[in-house]
């Protein structure tokens, strides 16, 4: 059985085969109308959202499939102390597909050693957001028709921003392909995303601190939310609250075709005047992920009896996991290391933090 934990989970392949799917959707929503006549999505939310939840429940009903679900902790079983594993095998008694956001880093890792359907990675915690990440390359595609020889200009809160940390690692695999990271030092991407991600992909990249000095040279514009809800303290987070805010000025050297990208939502990162530009895209990028999920659920009900690709051939046990917000420190599982393809270095096989 397959699973959505995070984009790399997709060979480039079958991203092509999605986003060409999805586009034939788009294009022909009828011949789609019943493809999943029967079928039941379950959306296990543990974690706000609007766009995630909804478009997905859209995409399930134009499928002509039905939907079940909770749409925060305190009104599942979860308040009583219910584990995430014991969720999910419930849960897939009684759906055919689940999607699940939950604010622990590795839940939907979890869930897919449970669970006896396909597990969707809606969101956990800082560290994946994969269905966003296909979204957004629906969104490219449509607007430029190719993944290939963009510069991306990555802006705001790269350091806990878990949309920007897919969107790079899926975007650096196509050619021609650059980034410009631009953020305040105290924000900027992980150590990892450069070791680990750019580094070893040969795609370009430079850092700017400012929008104006980054503008002229990109064909994408990336903007994303500081996230309050990941920062240590409500101190260091007005430290940094409004640090990048897009207006028209700040886009007067801007390309013609540049597009703007958000996923949304926003809080004062991007005016409001910018909206009405014909190249400010993210209402576009929103509704982009009805279209790509649809495309999600189908691809993965038809893959049931194929097997998960496994780069985990190299498990280890290890201490506990130096992430306060890692899965394995909040329920009782195995902790277990997975040995990288970089030299000997060790992840938490659930949310991927550096283990001794
Ligand atoms: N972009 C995104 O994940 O939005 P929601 O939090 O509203 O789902």
């Amino acid at each position: 059985m397959r699973h959505l934990l995070d984009t790399t989970d997709l060979t480039l392949g079958e991203i092509d085969e999605m986003v060409a799917l999805a586009m034939d959707m788009i294009a022909d929503g009828e011949k789609y109308a019943h493809i999943c006549d029967g079928k039941k999505l379950a959306t296990l939310f543990f974690e706000p959202s609007t766009r995630t939840r909804l478009s997905f429940e859209a995409a399930m009903y134009e499928l002509g499939g039905h939907v079940l679900g909770f749409s925060e902790a305190a009104s599942s079983s979860a308040a009583k102390g219910e584990t995430v594993s014991d969720t999910a095998r419930i849960v897939s008694g009684y759906a055919d597909i689940i999607a699940m956001r939950h604010p622990l880093e590795g839940a939907a890792k979890v869930a897919s050693g449970k669970a006896l359907v396909p597990i969707i990675n809606a969101g956990d915690g800082g560290h994946a957001h994969p269905t966003q990440t296909l979204t957004d390359l629906l969104t490219i595609y449509r607007e430029k028709g190719s993944f290939e020889n963009l510069t991306i200009g990555v802006c705001g809160d790269l350091k806990y921003g878990r949309t920007v940390h897919s969107l790079i690692k899926a975007m650096c695999r196509y050619k021609g392909v650059r980034f410009v990271l631009i953020a305040p030092k105290a924000l900027q991407v992980p150590d990892y995303m450069i070791t680990e991600v750019l580094e070893p992909s040969g795609a370009p990249y430079t850092f700017a601190e400012t929008i104006e000095e980054a503008i002229e040279q990109l064909d994408i514009l990336y903007m994303t939310r500081i996230q309050r809800e990941r920062f240590p303290s409500k101190e260091e987070y007005l430290k940094h609250k409004g640090a990048f805010i897009l207006d028209l000025k700040k886009l007067e050297k801007a390309k013609a075709d540049l597009t703007i990208m958000h996923p949304l939502p926003r809080v004062d990162e991007i005016a409001v005047e910018v909206d009405e530009d014909p190249r400010a895209k993210y209402f576009e990028q929103a509704r982009n992920g009805k279209y790509i999920r649809m495309a999600l659920i189908y691809m993965l009900l038809q893959w049931r009896n194929t097997s998960q690709p496994s780069e985990e051939e190299n498990i280890i046990e290890s201490g506990l996991c130096a992430n306060p917000h890692c899965i394995s420190n909040f329920e009782t599982l195995p902790h277990l290391s997975t040995l990288t393809k970089q030299q000997d270095i060790r992840r938490c096989i659930y949310c991927e933090t550096k283990t001794k």
